[in-house]
Formats: C-alpha cells, structure tokens, sequence
C-alpha cells in the first residue's frame, strides 16, 4: 500500500507575525513536491495569522487542544474552536507537553480522542528518553503510548504516529536511519497485532528529532519513514528540501 508523504512544521514557542508571514511566503513561492501532504503548526495565538497567510495547499495544526468542550478552562483551547478557525490538525503528546506538562498517557489519548470525535486529525507523538533506550525499553515505551490510545479510539484513519525520539529532538543528534526505521517497524508490528494489518499497513509513520535537508533523505529511503516532524528546521528555507526528499 502506498502511504502519502507527510511533513509536518512544529513551531514550537516560535515566532512573530511577521516571520509567519514570511515563512508563508516562502512556501508559496517554492516548488513544493505535490505528492507531500505539508501542514504547519505555529503557536495557537498565531493560528489564524496562518489560516490566512499559508497557500491552501498547506494545512494547519495547533500544537495542543484540550479534551473538554468549550467551558471555564482558562488558558485551554477547545476542538470546535480549532474547527471554526478552520484548522484541521493538531499535534498531541509531544514529549515536551509529556515532560514538561506532565501530560500523561491516558491524558494524551483522551485528548486524542476528543479531538477525532470533533473532526481535527492528529499527529500522535511517543518516543523513548535516553536512559530508557539506554535500559532497552524503547520499544516498550512506545507501546505502552499505543496501548493508551488504543483503549480509547478505535478508528485510526484521521491519525499520524510521530515517533520522536526525547534524546533527538532539538539537540542535533538525529537517530541514524537504522534506529528510526528499527521503531517505525515495531510501531507497524505492534499495529498489526494489536489493531488491525489494514491499519498497520495505511497509517503514517513519520520521524522527528533533529531533521534537516543533510539528513532527511537517507532517512525518507527507509521503507516505514513515511514523512517528518520538523522542528527548527521549519522555521528556516531548508524545510523546503526537506519537503521535497521523498524520492
Ligand atoms: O516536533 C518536532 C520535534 O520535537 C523535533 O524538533 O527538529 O527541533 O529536533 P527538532
């Protein structure tokens, strides 16, 4: 089966009007490969700014929504509301909301869940820290962030897997090809027995930590990468050859 190239541009906290603007522009004006599905995610205060500015080729994610409908939840951002802005993705369980939010797994996917029942897709992040791929426990961290998901969603069509490595994501240190492909595997195995060989075989596997146009090819040739989450690399002009590196 063959699975669409995905890229996606976190922003992280990143950003001004005017550089989103610029970064718009840029896009615009590239010769970006048609055959990649591209959606960007910048900071929620900037989600309309995007909405407006992005060709309508690319799509836009938040990076985070809550799992309750509009309400006294200060500070949160609901699904209808992403839906009105007219934003059709969100990233959920970034290693750095887990970490540093101390969202855990059963919040994620009950995020996750609300979120496709509201009709935003999801780039669904997991990934392993340094010690527990050190203790070899990568492949069931992973897991165990599937397991979660798994008991609250049974339709897995409007669902990217961002398999994000913690010891990769922002510190230059990209997982050799090997490695990632190794995971996005076991991702699809585990898929596979756990939820169905359609879905194992359909669904999006895509890489981030650390891509950048030196590394993403060798990477995208691997046979379960199916795309990227980039981060400092989206805010910069190389996120366009890291768009167009699926061969
Ligand atoms: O969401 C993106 C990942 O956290 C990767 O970030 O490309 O800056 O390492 P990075």
């Amino acid at each position: 089966m063959s699975r669409r190239f995905f890229v996606g541009g976190n922003f992280k906290m990143n950003g001004t009007v005017a550089s989103i603007k610029e970064i718009a522009q840029n896009l615009k004006q590239a010769n970006l490969d048609p055959k990649t599905e591209v959606v960007v995610a910048p900071p929620s205060l900037y989600l309309s700014v995007a909405r407006e500015s992005f060709p309508s080729n690319i799509q836009i994610a938040a990076q985070n929504v809550f799992d309750k409908s509009n309400g006294a939840y200060t500070g949160e951002v609901s699904v209808s509301q992403l839906v009105d802005l007219g934003i059709s993705w969100t990233i959920l369980g970034h290693s750095e909301r887990r970490t540093i939010f101390n969202e855990d797994d059963k919040f994620v996917a009950s995020k996750t869940k609300a979120a496709l029942d509201g009709g935003v897709k999801v780039i669904f992040c997991c990934g392993e820290s340094l010690e527990q791929r050190e203790q070899e426990k990568t492949i069931e961290v992973v897991n165990s962030q599937l397991k979660a998901l798994k008991e609250k969603i049974s339709d897995w069509s409007n669902i990217v897997i961002a398999y994000e490595p913690i010891w990769a994501i922002g510190t230059g240190k990209v997982a050799s090809p090997e490695q990632a492909q190794e995971v996005h595997l076991a991702i699809r195995e585990w898929l596979k027995t756990q939820v169905s060989a359609k879905v194992s075989e359909g669904i999006r596997i895509i890489y981030g930590g650390s891509v950048n146009e030196n590394n993403c090819k060798s990477l995208s040739v691997q046979s379960d990468i199916d795309g990227f989450l980039v981060g400092g690399a989206s805010l910069k002009p190389g996120f366009i050859d890291i768009i167009n590196s699926n061969q």
